[in-house]
């Protein structure tokens, strides 16, 4: 039996064996008391072992750290803290830990320094119950797609095309790092490669997410992919999870339904499955709080902040209008947005969260913006400026989704192809999906960790995925 269902029983002495990792041990007077972890849940089972119950050589080994066996009858509990503990036979150290080298002692630890010790950072509570989130959040995932009658798409990592064209990508090759083939004209010669072309790690779902929804009509992905970007921001990751839901007949309006309707589903059922977790990262983000200054202190605390954004309509608006506001705003006629606010301009961070956290107070879908800011897949409005995309802006994220209606009309997309410089032969099958049985469609990309970030409360993606990729760092 695992943590979680114990520290549920009712006790009357059942005889248990619980195996898990110390995480402290205090003497007092002729009494030992461990607390151990196994990960299933935040809280620790007590142990207590009476003078003589365990040989004193044994009880050395028991250190922060260490994993061992504890056997013992279950009893209520007399200290306070919990209602059940283990009053301890005997136990079997599986593995010691130099209290002298074992890095995680029983204080508190920088986040900085725990992304040193990945390895051994899921041994914390904060980063076990963002382990546990993470993966309530995956389970919520595929729970809403499967009762909404989705299929799960599993579309390729290695790929020929740039789906997003901004020629971020990591390239994938057999071809050796010296002396590779040559063309007659001296560049590498990828005929002569794996896969007898230039091949990548993908940087979305979405290409083939569309063929499939070109058959299948309602399709997601829930994949890793690859950004060689050179953004070291907290937002960022150079490999992150993307889900991608592409819908036959949905448009833009439905598109955005879709979008509201599942990101309130995934965190309701974070609150509502990971109460104990969530409880605890919300105490260390008001402790968090606490040593910001009054006024940039979060007014909400997480739970709070989490059933605001299941219990109210997100703002939808197009980018002209958002361009309008931000124009109209005292922060842009004091000069104090660091970037140029005008039409045509990529909204930055700056702006994004200014009409999040200050303006609208809630999350805000904008809509439409300049055709020449986004990617060449996008349906074309009737003005032909502007195109049908929408990108979802959370509190405290920024950009957590972007998503489009796609362009169905077979001799646009072929124009805006040529327009951004796509090779046609690289993307000859996508086209295709235009030219036979075409169909309006509509889709869109959730950052899965930026999701994470927001149910956590925590403030650095790096934190919410097990092993993060940045620049120069793929330690673990
Ligand atoms: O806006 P993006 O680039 O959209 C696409 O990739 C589309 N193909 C999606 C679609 O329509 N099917 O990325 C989608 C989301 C962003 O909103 C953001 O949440 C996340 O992916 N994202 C990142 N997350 C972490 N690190 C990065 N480097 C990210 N880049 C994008
Ligand atoms: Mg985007």
């Amino acid at each position: 039996m695992q943590i979680k269902e114990i520290l549920s029983l009712s006790p009357s002495n059942q005889n248990l064996v619980i195996k898990g990792w110390v995480r402290t041990k205090r003497v007092s007077a002729n009494v030992a008391f461990i607390a151990l972890n196994d990960g299933s849940t935040i809280h620790n089972i007590q142990g207590v072992v009476s003078d003589g119950a365990v040989s004193e050589e044994t009880l050395k080994l028991v250190t922060t750290g260490a994993c061992i066996a504890m056997t013992g009858t279950l009893i209520p509990s007399q200290g306070q803290g919990q209602s059940v503990e283990l009053q301890v036979n005997s136990i079997e150290v599986y593995g010691v830990a130099d209290p002298e080298k074992y890095p995680l002692q029983p204080k508190k630890h920088s986040l900085e320094f725990l992304r040193e010790i990945a390895h051994l950072r899921p041994r914390t509570n904060t980063f076990s119950a963002i382990l546990r989130v993470r993966h309530a959040l995956a389970y919520a995932v595929h729970t809403y797609f499967n009762q909404n009658q989705f299929f799960y798409l599993h579309t390729p990592i290695i790929t020929g095309s740039d789906a997003e064209g901004a020629g971020e990508m990591f390239r994938v090759t057999t071809l050796p790092a010296t002396n590779p083939p040559l063309t007659e004209d001296g560049k590498v010669d990828y005929k002569e490669d794996f896969f007898g072309k230039e091949t990548n790690l993908t940087v979305s779902g979405q290409l083939e997410g569309e063929l499939g929804a070109m058959a299948l009509s309602k399709v997601y992905t829930f994949g890793p992919t690859f950004r060689a970007e050179n953004s070291n921001t907290t937002r960022h990751l150079a490999e992150f999870w993307m889900i991608e839901p592409e819908v036959a007949f949905n448009e833009l309006e439905d598109n955005m339904n879709l979008a509201e309707d599942f990101t309130k589903f995934c965190i309701k059922y974070a609150l509502e499955h990971c109460a104990d977790d969530i409880a605890f990262l919300e105490k260390r983000l008001l402790d968090e709080e606490k040593t910001k200054k009054k006024e940039e202190q979060s007014e909400l605390s997480l739970t709070e902040k989490l059933r605001f954004v299941t219990e109210n309509d997100f703002e939808r608006i197009t980018y002209t209008e958002a361009i309008n506001i931000l124009l109209q705003s005292k922060t842009h006629k004091q000069g104090k947005f660091q970037y140029p606010v005008e039409w045509g301009i990529d909204l930055q961070s700056e702006h994004e969260r200014w009409l999040v956290e200050k303006h609208f107070k809630k999350p805000v879908i904008l809509t439409n913006y300049p055709k020449d800011i986004k990617a060449f897949y996008m349906k074309l409005d009737e003005d032909g400026k502007t195109v049908r995309a929408m990108d979802v802006l959370f509190p405290g994220i920024g950009e957590i989704i972007g998503g489009s209606q796609r362009e169905d009309d077979y001799e646009k997309l072929l124009q805006r192809t040529k327009d951004v410089g796509i090779e046609e032969e690289s993307i000859w099958w996508y086209l295709e999906t235009r030219k036979f049985g075409s169909a309006p469609h509509a889709g869109f990309g959730l950052g899965f960790e930026r999701l994470v970030l927001f149910v956590t409360g925590m403030s650095n993606i790096r934190d919410v995925i097990p092993f993060p990729r940045t620049p120069k760092t793929a330690e673990f």
